[in-house]
């Protein structure tokens, strides 16, 4: 069935620690063993402290890249906005994320930490779609393209796409049916009346509908 917006695939931790564990086994099977983690914030950060874990490495710094684009776009013009926050001099280094997409990430972040004077700089993401220009040298899976809504930003997202939702149906008020309905037709997620009632709520918190929540979902003006 042809789908009203983007397919997205809702992924809980279990994926996760799952994609992180054959990560983690492609890495231990290299000749690489990397002495610091750098995450890139904010996708790659939850992945960068599980692989710290699995690999057994203390040091865990950061990078921060932003991106112009919103939820389930393909667009993704990166700006490193902060710098990496720790010493790597002389270290091994792998730069970790959640999903190289468009690569521009991973590109730019790998780029950064190279001229900070490691050793040696390695990249590793969860999931890897087919086709990204930046190919990490380790990955859990390979998918073809979808938007993977990870658990550390299921509100985040869930948000963005039931906004694309009432602007697509052109409508300013939606039944907890309808939503349910059109998440199904537009992104092929399918969610439970707990999930909707929690996400209802976070809508109503930053106030993208009206708060107090009405038994409708009600876009503030
Ligand atoms: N960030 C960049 N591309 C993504 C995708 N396809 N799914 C989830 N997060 C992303």
């Amino acid at each position: 069935m042809e789908l009203k917006g983007a397919l997205c695939y809702v992924l809980d931790f279990d994926d996760i620690y799952n994609y992180a564990h054959q990560t983690a086994a492609k890495i231990k099977e290299s000749d690489f063993q990397p002495e610091v983690i750098v995450g890139i914030a904010r996708g790659g950060w939850i992945h960068a402290r599980i692989q710290c874990d699995l690999l057994g490495v203390k040091e865990l710094f950061s990078v921060k890249i932003d991106h112009w684009g919103v939820t389930a776009t393909k667009d993704g013009k990166a700006k490193l906005t902060c710098p990496l926050t720790g010493d790597v001099t002389g270290k091994k280094v792998l730069v970790v994320d959640d999903i190289t997409d468009t690569g521009e990430s991973l590109t730019m972040a790998v780029e950064h930490v190279k001229e900070c004077g490691p050793a040696e700089v390695r990249s590793a993401t969860l999931m890897h779609i087919a086709g990204s220009k930046f190919v990490p040298d380790f990955y859990g899976v390979e998918v073809t393209w979808a938007w993977e809504i990870f658990p550390w930003n299921f509100y985040e997202d869930l948000t963005a796409l039931i906004k694309k939702i009432f602007e697509g149906e052109k409508v300013n008020e939606l039944s907890t049916m309808e939503v349910k309905k059109h998440l199904r037709e537009y992104n092929n997620v399918v969610l439970s009346d707990e999930q909707l009632s929690k996400i209802k709520a976070h809508m109503g918190y930053l106030e993208v509908i009206q708060y107090p929540l009405d038994k409708a979902w009600k876009l503030k003006e």
